[in-house]
């Protein structure tokens, strides 16, 4: 069965129909850039483009990088403040001539697909996925079930919003070596395994294609870490998922 699938990223919306059987694309993804600021009807207007470059009608299932309950955005850390309170799933919908629309976190929907064709395959107990990258996303899981809109990328480390100091936007920001950036995501890593007691954290965003710069370097957590394997096709693979009908 296909579904289509769309990650809205801080700089670029992609999609593509999505074959659930396999949990891969079915086609190349297309994607267009960001529009800044990011507006409600900006992003829109991109999604619609990213599904009409395809011949797609049907379900469709969308990621946005913030808070979502019932289809409302509630919160807008990294795109335009006018999102919050927006009923994202209509708004979506009318522009797409009224396909269903689901929408959900972004990491969580990186999550439930990391969990059912990823390296959280079969993995039972706590399991935290993150995602690293422009903010810190991240996706709670209890024997396989999510618990939506963890938000753990804003929990407080030394004073400050943690992705503040350990994304890959902080490493860029602050032109941080691996091993200082590996430092501070020690430290966060043992501030959430201190709450949750994950058995495993999966490491996701574009920067686990790098696994191996900076896995090796992270000290004082007990969980296992290990490197995503969905990578960059995690957001859509998960958002058809979660568009996937009932039944
Ligand atoms: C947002 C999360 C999102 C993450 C990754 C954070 O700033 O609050 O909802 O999952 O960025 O995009």
């Amino acid at each position: 069965m296909e579904i289509f699938g769309v990650d809205i990223g801080g700089s670029g919306i992609k999609g593509a129909p999505v074959d659930l059987a396999r949990g891969d694309l079915a086609r190349e993804r297309h994607k267009v850039l960001t529009p800044q600021p990011a507006t409600p009807e900006g992003v829109a207007g991109c999604v619609a483009e990213v599904v009409r470059h395809f011949d797609w009608n049907g379900p469709v299932g969308v990621t946005f990088p913030g808070v979502v309950t019932g289809g409302i955005t509630r919160s807008a850390a990294n795109v335009d403040a006018g999102w919050v309170g927006t009923d994202a799933a209509v708004l979506l919908s009318a522009r797409l001539d009224g396909m269903p629309v689901t929408v959900l976190n972004d990491a969580d929907a990186a999550g439930v697909a990391e969990m059912t064709y990823g390296a959280g395959r079969d993995r039972g107990g706590t399991v935290v996925l993150l995602t690293l990258g422009t903010g810190i996303g991240s996706a709670l899981f209890t024997d396989g079930h999510l618990v939506p809109n963890s938000e753990l990328g804003h929990l407080e480390l030394r004073g400050h919003d943690a992705e503040t100091r350990a994304s890959v936007k902080a490493k860029e920001d602050h032109d941080l070596s691996w091993e200082h950036w590996a430092r501070r995501l020690s430290r966060y890593l043992a501030h959430v395994e201190m709450l949750f007691s994950p058995e495993l954290f999966i490491i996701g965003g574009g920067v686990s294609r790098k696994a191996e710069k900076f896995l090796p370097l992270i000290e004082g957590v007990r969980a296992e870490i290990v490197p995503a394997l969905l990578q960059n096709n995690a957001g859509i693979v998960g958002a058809a998922m979660a568009a996937r009908p009932a039944g």
